[in-house]
C-alpha cells in the first residue's frame, strides 16, 4: 500500500467475526486484470458503505472502467475478489449467477444511446426489465412510479430513444437501473457527455435518489468537480493502481499524492497554466 493511502474520514466501521465489514455493501479486494502487457487493474481494493457514495477518479486509461466492469460482472478478474452485500463472492458463472449479480449491481454508462434499443419505447424498456427481474410486477403503476422518480412523464414514456434529449436518455437509463432495485449503482462517466446545466440536474437527481432509496453509488469520473458533488469517499487511480484514498473532502482539500495534486491543478481556473501542468506531468 502506498503511504499516501488514508483511512476514510468516517469512524471505523464494525467488523463481523469473519473479518467482513458488515456496514459494507461492496468489498473489493486485490483486484487484478491485465490485457497483454498492460496491467489495467493492479491490486485494487476498496469498500463501499451501505447507502454510501464512493468516487473513482483518474485520467483516461487509469483502469476505472475495467474495475467497474469487473464489479458488475461484465469482465473477469485475473485475481482478487468482489463481494456484494455480504455475499460469498468467488466464481459465479451462468445465467442465474449473472441475474443474481444484476439484481444487486446495476450500471449506467456514459452514452445511454448505445445501451438503449432504438426501436423500443421508454415504457417498453422498463416493462421488459421489470418482467425479467420481477415477473408479474410489470404493471403500468410501477412504470409510472419509476418515470416519476427520474423526473419523466407520460409524454416521454411513449417516446423512442432518438426522440429524447441526452439528459432525458440518461434519466431513462437510470430508471431502468432502478427498476431492478439494486443495492449498488455503478455510474461510469454517466454525466460526462451532458451539457453542464443538464449535468447538474442529473447530479441533483442522483443525490435525491440516494437519499430516498438508500442505494449506494460507485461513481466513476475524471471530473473532480463531479466527485466533490456526489461522493463521500474517493479513490484515485493511476496506471491501474490506487494511489490515494480517503474522504472526498479530505483528499480534495489536502491531497497527499503528487498525482492527485496534478489532477487538482489540471482543473481550469483563473491563472491556470497548462504548460506548467504538462511539465509537472512529465516529471511525475
Ligand atoms: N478489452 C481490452 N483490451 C485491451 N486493452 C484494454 C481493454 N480494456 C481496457 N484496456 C486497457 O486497459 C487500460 C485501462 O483502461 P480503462 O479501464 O478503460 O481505463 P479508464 O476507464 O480509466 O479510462 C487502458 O490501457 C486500456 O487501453
Ligand atoms: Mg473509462
Amino acid at each position: 500500500m502506498p503511504d499516501t493511502l488514508r483511512e476514510a474520514g468516517d469512524a471505523p466501521r464494525p467488523d463481523t467475526p469473519g473479518g467482513r465489514d458488515s456496514a459494507a455493501v461492496l468489498e473489493v479486494d486485490g483486484l487484478c486484470r491485465a490485457f497483454g502487457e498492460v496491467k489495467a487493474v493492479d491490486d485494487v481494493s476498496f469498500t463501499l458503505a451501505r447507502g454510501g457514495s464512493l468516487g473513482i477518479v483518474g485520467e483516461s486509461g487509469s483502469g476505472k472502467t475495467t474495475t467497474a466492469r469487473i464489479v458488475v460482472g461484465l469482465e473477469r478478474a485475473d485475481a482478487g475478489r468482489v463481494r456484494v452485500g455480504g455475499g460469498s463472492g468467488g466464481p459465479q458463472r451462468g445465467r442465474a449467477a449473472r441475474l443474481a449479480r444484476a439484481r444487486e449491481v446495476q450500471m449506467v454508462f456514459q452514452d445511454p444511446f448505445l445501451s438503449l434499443d432504438p426501436r423500443t419505447t421508454v415504457e417498453a424498456v422498463l416493462r421488459e426489465t421489470l418482467r425479467l427481474h420481477f415477473p408479474g410486477r410489470d404493471h403500468p403503476a410501477r412504470i409510472a412510479e419509476l418515470l416519476d422518480q427520474v423526473g419523466l412523464g407520460a409524454r416521454e414514456a411513449s417516446a423512442l430513444p432518438r426522440q429524447l434529449s441526452g439528459g432525458q436518455r440518461q434519466r431513462v437509463a437510470i430508471a431502468r437501473a432502478l427498476a431492478v432495485e439494486p443495492r449498488i449503482l455503478v455510474l461510469d462517466e454517466a454525466v460526462a457527455a451532458l451539457d453542464v446545466s443538464v449535468q447538474a440536474q442529473i447530479l441533483n437527481l442522483l443525490a435525491d435518489i440516494r437519499k430516498q432509496t438508500g442505494i449506494a453509488y460507485l461513481f466513476i469520473t475524471h471530473d473532480l468537480g463531479v466527485v466533490r458533488c456526489v461522493t463521500d469517499d474517493v479513490i484515485v487511480m493511476r496506471h491501474g493502481r490506487v494511489v490515494e484514498a480517503g474522504s472526498t473532502a479530505g483528499v480534495l482539500a489536502d491531497p497527499r499524492h503528487p498525482y492527485t495534486r496534478l489532477l487538482l491543478d489540471s482543473v481550469p481556473r483563473p491563472g491556470w497554466d497548462p504548460k506548467h501542468i504538462a511539465a509537472a506531468r512529465r516529471a511525475l
